[in-house]
């Protein structure tokens, strides 16, 4: 086998905002229910963050945790990708924002946009700068404020998200070229824009100079979403010659819970395997796969040499898997 590079996450961290809103407290902001919400989401409560709270700032401590963990300085990053629909400001990049914040004066950064599949885009992304030895050590982070962007008469969207981030800390090292390695081993993404009406925010600099608000036909993704998650992983199964018994952990995007749980019966992974939180998170979009991440890490779930599948779907429509070992 010959010599190749491989990405290796060497470190978690996440960050929520510290308000927590239960399902009760939107009973006074629309017509809704606790038990509405609970069997069509799985959801129970989402973190908003307050005024103070930023994409940045949340960002700016999932990465310093996954620093932490990982034994490493801020000095030691040379790249910095932050996937987000909700960036401080519409430029600079939050990225540059969180590498000026953590002190790194070095390598570069950008924002990534791919909505609710960002953290999986930027994972990939990551992974091909750290092979082609543009970069040594990377931080990935995924981190929204989505409370800023729904809309609150809205009782269709502004229950389903929430706010925080999470972080990864990956690093360049050699592996076999097999699927014994550590790191990333494959990813696979997709994008088709015939998809763009039905999940989107109807604003932004180049149109209307305003933010705009989410509006999404949520059936019509839901149609969508199962066929879309379960295609791209047997397609990152077909290129490691891999099946659904090889995984340790399934961590897939947390948008809705019977989107996972049918994901997971057609793909035939054990509900034991598959690792969920938004019951506590809601859809925190870009954030809430580095969330779910951190949290199966650092309650023990998450071993050292498991192989781990994350797999997102969100607006444009956008969606893809990676599978690595950790
Ligand atoms: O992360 C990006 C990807 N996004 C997703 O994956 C979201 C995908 N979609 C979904 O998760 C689901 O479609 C929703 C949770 C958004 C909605 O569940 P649903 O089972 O598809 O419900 P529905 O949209 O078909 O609505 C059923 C009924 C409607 O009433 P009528 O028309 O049947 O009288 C809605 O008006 O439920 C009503 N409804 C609500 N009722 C109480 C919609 N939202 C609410 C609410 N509380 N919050």
């Amino acid at each position: 086998m010959s010599q190749t590079l491989r990405s290796v996450v060497r470190g978690t961290g996440s960050a929520l905002p510290a308000r927590v809103m239960s399902n009760q407290d939107f009973e006074g902001v629309v017509e809704t229910s606790d038990e509405w919400i609970r069997q069509r989401t799985g959801i129970a409560r989402r973190h908003i963050a307050a005024p103070e709270e930023t994409t940045v700032s949340l960002a700016e401590v999932a990465a310093r945790r996954a620093l932490e963990m990982a034994g490493f300085e801020p000095a030691d990053i040379d790249l910095v990708i932050l996937a987000t629909a909700t960036p401080n400001n519409t430029f600079p990049a939050s990225s540059v924002q969180v590498q000026d914040r953590l002190g790194i004066r070095r390598g570069f950064a950008f924002d990534l946009q791919a909505v609710c599949s960002g953290f999986v885009y930027a994972l990939s992304t990551a992974d091909l700068y750290l092979k082609a030895g543009m970069a040594t050590r990377a931080l990935v982070i995924g981190a929204e404020t989505f409370s800023r962007i729904v809309d609150w008469t809205d009782r269709g969207t502004c229950v389903l998200f929430g706010d925080g981030a999470g972080a990864v800390v990956l690093e360049a090292m050699p592996g076999e070229g097999s699927n014994a390695d550590r790191g990333v081993l494959t990813s696979q993404l997709r994008a088709d824009g015939i998809h763009g009406d039905k999940l989107y925010v109807d604003g932004g600099p180049s149109t209307t100079g305003t933010v705009g608000k989410l509006r999404m036909e949520g059936r019509e993704v839901f149609k969508h979403a199962v066929g879309m998650i379960t295609d791209v992983i047997e397609a990152s199964f077909t290129a490691l010659d891999i099946g659904p018994d090889d995984i340790d952990w399934f961590v897939p995007h947390q948008a809705n819970r019977r989107i996972i749980d049918a994901s997971a019966k057609k793909l035939g992974i054990p509900p034991e395997k598959v690792v969920i939180t938004v019951e506590d998170h809601g859809n925190t979009s870009a954030a809430s796969i580095p969330l779910a991440i951190d949290r199966a890490v650092r309650d023990g779930r998450i071993q050292q040499e498991q192989l781990v599948l994350l797999e997102a779907m969100g607006g444009g429509f956008t969606w893809g898997a990676v599978v690595l070992r950790w």
